[in-house]
């Protein structure tokens, strides 16, 4: 079966792909020649995944998912969640996030938060939610060079290693992300 998971960003296609029975073969955004830019309108992590599956399922014909992730931060009231990529505004810039929002925690104790995912699945007609969580803290400056977005500032409940200094098998296991997929890959491979 072929599924297009609403992405252009590569990383993540490879590691789903990775991820996925071989009886399904994962199609990116470019793959089915969608280069239009699928504008992110609603205001939960849900909505937003709903509308990219959507307009793909729409326009596109064909079976797909899609994914919105968001840090939500306790002393912050969840904020940035859903807009997490453009906290600091336009141009998206991760380095004016990651600072804004150690400035905005300056003040405070409380440095809990969590990332979520959530995940729609359009198939064959019918529409499927999944998420993801992952807890943790807000590290006071940067560690580590991998991963991407907020890794650097985001360390996991039970682990001494920052994200952005675990290895992506490493940071899957336990991620948002990974988890999410986890529960969309158990159901997909129920129907193979
Ligand atoms: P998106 O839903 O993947 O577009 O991500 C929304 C925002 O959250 C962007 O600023 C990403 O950089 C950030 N983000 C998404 N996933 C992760 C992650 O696993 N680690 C760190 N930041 C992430």
């Amino acid at each position: 079966m072929k599924l297009v998971f609403a992405t252009n960003n590569l990383n993540k296609l490879a590691e789903v792909q990775k991820m996925l029975p071989k009886t399904i073969e994962l199609l990116s955004l470019k793959d089915i020649n969608c280069f239009e830019e699928i504008p992110e309108t609603a205001t939960t992590l849900e909505g937003n995944a709903k509308i990219k599956a959507n307009h793909i399922s729409e326009n596109y014909q064909y079976n797909c998912f899609a994914d919105d992730t968001g840090l939500e931060v306790n002393a912050l009231n969840g904020n940035p969640g859903v807009y997490s990529a453009r906290y600091a505004g336009e141009p998206v810039n991760i380095e004016n996030n990651i600072s804004k929002l150690l400035n905005e925690l300056k003040t405070t104790d409380n440095r809990k938060a969590h990332f979520k995912t959530s995940i729609c699945l359009n198939l064959n007609g019918s529409q499927f939610l999944f998420d993801g969580i992952c807890k943790g803290e807000i590290l006071h400056s940067k560690q580590g060079e991998k991963g991407f977005g907020y890794d650097p500032i985001f360390k996991p409940d039970g682990s001494k290693l920052s994200f952005a200094e675990m290895s992506s098998e490493e940071k899957n296991k336990i991620s948002h992300r990974g988890l999410a997929i986890t529960k969309l890959i158990t159901f997909l491979s129920k129907l193979s």
